[in-house]
């Protein structure tokens, strides 16, 4: 069952910490707000939309264009791609990136802990139950659990689709994937060669890496810092932006908005999908922080 605001407030607000808000077009939002940081969270998709230490710039991008309704995958924030990434394997009607990023979630949960301002959420989706714990503070805590519920093995691909704010997409750099090659999405998945240095986006950049390290820095001259993405149980990372002409054919995004994100995505996805026999669980967790450079 679906709560209202109200409902949601009555059992879940946290005063002078966290709140409730309901978007024109019906999407409800937890707002929070406490001593040293603020984010968002919408219910439907479990999605992050921000979240930044207090006197930063924001560290997630949320498109001004972003479709906040019911039912649209928003286009920002740490959407949560389950059970499937990219197309289906063999529905083309089936949604792109799964089925719990535009889900109504179930909130469970909400809590102060020393690390910050805790929710948790929870989806039954493809055989498997979901449990989604985002903890906002100096840092943020992403945890995401999946469960096989079903009565045999299965398998599935996850990512948290986070979209970083970037002072200038073509001014950063990503440290942590040199060793790496990567499946092309831009080039029929062909495979590109480590590159033995940082990674520096200079056209439409569509990239899976697999059996990457657990630690990753995406370093902001721009912005004087450095967004720091440390991992777990989580062997893939998507690097993502269309680049000025396919941005402009997205009408949630525009050819004005792709300078200002670069989505750098902790996952299990490709031969790194995770295999689960029944009543197994697996969890993937990440923790993004800022460094001064
Ligand atoms: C990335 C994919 O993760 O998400 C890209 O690798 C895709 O291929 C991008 O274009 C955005 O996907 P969507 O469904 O949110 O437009």
């Amino acid at each position: 069952m679906t709560m209202n605001t109200a409902a949601l407030a009555n059992r879940f607000r946290i005063a002078g910490a966290l709140e409730f808000i309901e978007t024109k077009d019906g999407l409800v939002k937890a707002v929070i707000s406490r001593g040293g940081a603020a984010g968002e969270l919408f219910l439907q998709g479990a999605q992050v939309t921000a979240w930044q230490p207090t006197g930063a710039q924001p560290v997630i991008f949320l498109s001004p264009r972003a479709n906040l309704a019911p039912g649209k995958a928003i286009r920002g924030g740490i959407p949560v791609i389950f059970p499937w990434f990219g197309p289906h394997p063999n529905d083309p009607k089936a949604p792109q990136h799964g089925l719990a990023r535009t889900a109504a979630w179930r909130l469970d949960r909400t809590e102060e802990t020393a690390d910050g301002v805790a929710l948790e959420a929870s989806l039954a989706v493809g055989g498997f139950a979901l449990t989604y714990r985002a903890v906002f503070g100096d840092m943020l805590w992403l945890y995401l659990t999946a469960r096989n519920i079903s009565a045999q093995t299965a398998a599935f691909e996850e990512a948290l689709h986070s979209y970083f704010a970037v002072s200038d997409v073509e001014g950063v750099s990503i440290c942590g994937l040199e060793t790496n090659g990567f499946i092309d999405k831009t080039a029929d998945m062909r495979l590109g060669r480590a590159a033995g240095a940082p990674l520096r986006l200079t056209k439409e950049t569509d990239r899976v890496y697999l059996d990457v390290p657990d630690r990753l820095a995406i370093t902001d001259p721009g912005w004087n810092r450095r967004i720091v993405i440390e991992k777990s149980g989580a062997a893939s990372t998507i690097v993502w932006n269309p680049w000025p002409e396919k941005a402009a054919a997205m009408g949630d995004l525009g050819a004005d908005n792709w300078h200002g994100f670069v989505c750098v995505e902790t996952g299990n996805v490709s031969d790194n999908r995770i295999e689960l026999a029944p009543g197994a669980t697996h969890e993937m967790t990440t923790r993004v922080r800022l460094d001064a450079q």
